[in-house]
């Protein structure tokens, strides 16, 4: 059984070991839970934690490394709502394993593999109040299969998420500067510059249509360029920033972080001067202090003109308390677990191969030579994967939709040939809502099928993301095919050429080039604080 975790991705070379075996029931499986390894510091760690887990049935061992877990023994450092008696209530799929004193739990439901989360499905009644059971029936056989959520509620679609944003964009939320700073009346006259925008149809290529406003981007772009200034905080450790660029599944945080430190532009080195303050690591709460404590800056405005840039899991419930009024760009950019459209904003997952070459295999192939209706290939990570794979595998002759790809160099050049020569690139959620395949897509020019309810999907405040790309609920999965199939070849070739039209924002440059990621990532901040600005 092969499992294939985010961790081996990251290339995290200091793996932790822990000690300590326990049996554990979850649900309906029993499994032989052992770990090795030395205790890990911080109740969140960057370590991974590997797992032998024994199947009692057969005995077989796999191998699990796993790196969202929590310690429940080093509990007070966290967030309050993990405090004595809410435990167990408030531990959702963002932790796979569990640690306590003297017990290691892992949720298999969370650590899912087609066979084991789906010989039986749980029935709702013997669970706890917070899981949500979503029936999902077969359109071809009748079949039902049933998907254990976590999340409370229906799932927000995405004309809601657009109403919450323009909601979220007419409504003042920062609190008042304890003092005043010339920097937010400069903020302010932009958002008056943004609203009266002169209209703008085309410029430099950029194909209105998939913008909201492509007149106000433009605008807010522009004074973005002309006048935004960031104060870069030095303190505390330096993890990144003399490495080289970063590869891998979370690279997005550092490179913007690589880039943001060398930048000459933005960046000021006199705080006073500086509309925003960028925290350039995304851990923790006592970086916070720390600053909080040394500058005056964070206590003016209760840390709203402060931001992060994180792609971790964790970033969100991490920062939801201490950065409450700050703009936090995510990757984790979940609607139910606290992500704040229209102030907090949707980071992009990359997963870099070369850091040399970043624009490697950009492109992909005409519609009328692409003769895969849809395309999906990854690990069973989270509850629905691996039902798209059973639903869907093997199933018709122009879907290829498989589990892990081996990794050898062949079957990744594979990969990229399917999403080249697919119409549609599906965008199945992991274990959280975000994945590099977004992203893929977009580079491969596949339009891209986002399968993950309450996904806030990137630049969301900029782009038109319905004009490019297929939003499907999680519930409708069995009617995958029949909702590609109802969309018209002439949409459908409407639709590709968009996603060419936004690929240049998607894209990481060695040095930083107009409407690039890098640009856009910081536009979205800056966007963010202009419309949350407060004068005193
Ligand atoms: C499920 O089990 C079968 C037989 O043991 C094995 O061949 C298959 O690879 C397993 N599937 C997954 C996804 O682990
Ligand atoms: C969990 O936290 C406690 C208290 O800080 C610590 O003693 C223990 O070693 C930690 N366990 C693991 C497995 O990290
Ligand atoms: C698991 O154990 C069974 C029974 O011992 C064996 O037949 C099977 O090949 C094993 N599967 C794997 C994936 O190791
Ligand atoms: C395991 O996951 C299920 C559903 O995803 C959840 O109800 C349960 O609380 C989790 N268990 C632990 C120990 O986290
Ligand atoms: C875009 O915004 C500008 C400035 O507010 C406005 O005049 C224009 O009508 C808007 N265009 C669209 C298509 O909404
Ligand atoms: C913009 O997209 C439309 C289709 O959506 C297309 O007809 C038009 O040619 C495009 N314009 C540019 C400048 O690419
Ligand atoms: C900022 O505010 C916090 C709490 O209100 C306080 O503890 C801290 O001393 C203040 N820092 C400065 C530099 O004023």
């Amino acid at each position: 059984m092969r499992i294939i975790t985010r961790l081996e991705r990251f290339h995290h070379s200091d793996i932790r070991r822990l000690l300590s075996g326990i049996i554990v029931t979850v649900g309906f499986v029993v499994l032989l839970v052992q770990c090795f390894g030395i205790p890990c510091p911080k109740t969140f760690c960057l370590s991974p934690v590997t797992v032998s887990v024994i199947e009692s049935t057969n005995s077989n061992v796999t191998q699990v490394s796993v790196m969202n877990y929590i310690n429940l023994s080093d509990i007070d450092n966290v967030d309050e709502e993990f405090e004595e008696g809410n435990k167990k209530k408030d531990l959702d799929g963002e932790n796979d394993v569990v640690i306590s004193k003297e017990k290691v739990e892992i949720n298999v439901s969370v650590i899912a593999r087609a066979n084991i989360s789906l010989r039986k499905p749980i029935d709702s009644s013997e669970s706890d109040p917070n899981l949500v059971m979503v029936r999902v029936k077969d359109s071809r056989n009748g079949n039902v299969l049933s998907m254990r959520k976590n999340e409370r509620g229906a799932a927000i679609s995405i004309s809601q998420m657009n109403s919450l944003l323009i909601q979220s964009l007419s409504s003042f939320k920062s609190p008042k500067p304890r003092w005043s700073s010339a920097r937010d009346s400069e903020m302010l006259s932009a958002r008056f510059e943004i609203e009266k925008a002169s209209v703008v149809h085309e410029f430099l290529g950029l194909n209105a249509s998939v913008y909201r406003n492509i007149s106000k981007f433009l605008r807010s772009y522009d004074l973005m360029e002309r006048k935004l200034k960031v104060y870069v905080y030095k303190e505390g450790g330096k993890p990144i920033f003399h490495k080289p660029l970063p590869r891998g599944i979370y690279a997005s945080e550092g490179w913007f972080m690589k880039l943001m430190e060398s930048n000459k532009k933005f960046v000021v080195r006199d705080p006073r001067k500086a509309h925003l303050f960028y925290i350039p690591i995304n851990h923790l709460k006592e970086y916070v202090d720390l600053i909080a404590g040394k500058y005056k800056f964070w206590n003016r405005t209760g840390g709203a003109d402060h931001f992060i840039v994180a792609c971790h899991d964790w970033g969100n419930k991490l920062t939801k308390k201490t950065m409450k009024n700050s703009v936090r760009a995510l990757c984790n950019s979940n609607v139910a677990q606290g992500f704040r459209i229209g102030t907090d904003t949707a980071l992009p997952v990359t997963y870099i191969r070369s850091a040399e070459s970043p624009l490697e295999y950009l492109g992909g192939k005409t519609p009328s030579k692409r003769k895969i209706l849809a395309f999906f290939a990854g690990s069973m990570h989270g509850y629905l994967r691996p039902i798209l794979v059973k639903l869907w595998e093997n199933k018709e002759p122009d879907m290829k939709i498989v589990g892990p790809m081996p990794r050898d160099p062949e079957s990744k050049t594979q990969y990229r040939e399917y999403m080249k020569s697919s119409k549609y690139c599906i965008c199945a959620r992991g274990y959280e809502v975000h994945t590099p395949r977004v992203v893929e897509a977009i580079i491969n020019e596949c339009v891209p099928v986002i399968i993950a309810d309450n996904y806030v999907p990137p630049f969301f405040e900029i782009l038109n993301w319905e004009e490019f790309a297929v939003f499907v609920e999680e519930k409708e999965i069995a009617n995958l095919r029949n909702i590609l199939l109802s969309i018209s070849e002439e949409r459908y070739i409407v639709m590709q050429a968009r996603v060419k039209a936004v690929q240049q924002h998607f894209l990481w440059h060695k040095k930083p080039v107009k409407f690039d990621l890098f640009h856009m990532i910081l536009h979205s901040i800056w966007h963010s604080r202009v419309y949350k600005v407060k004068t005193r």
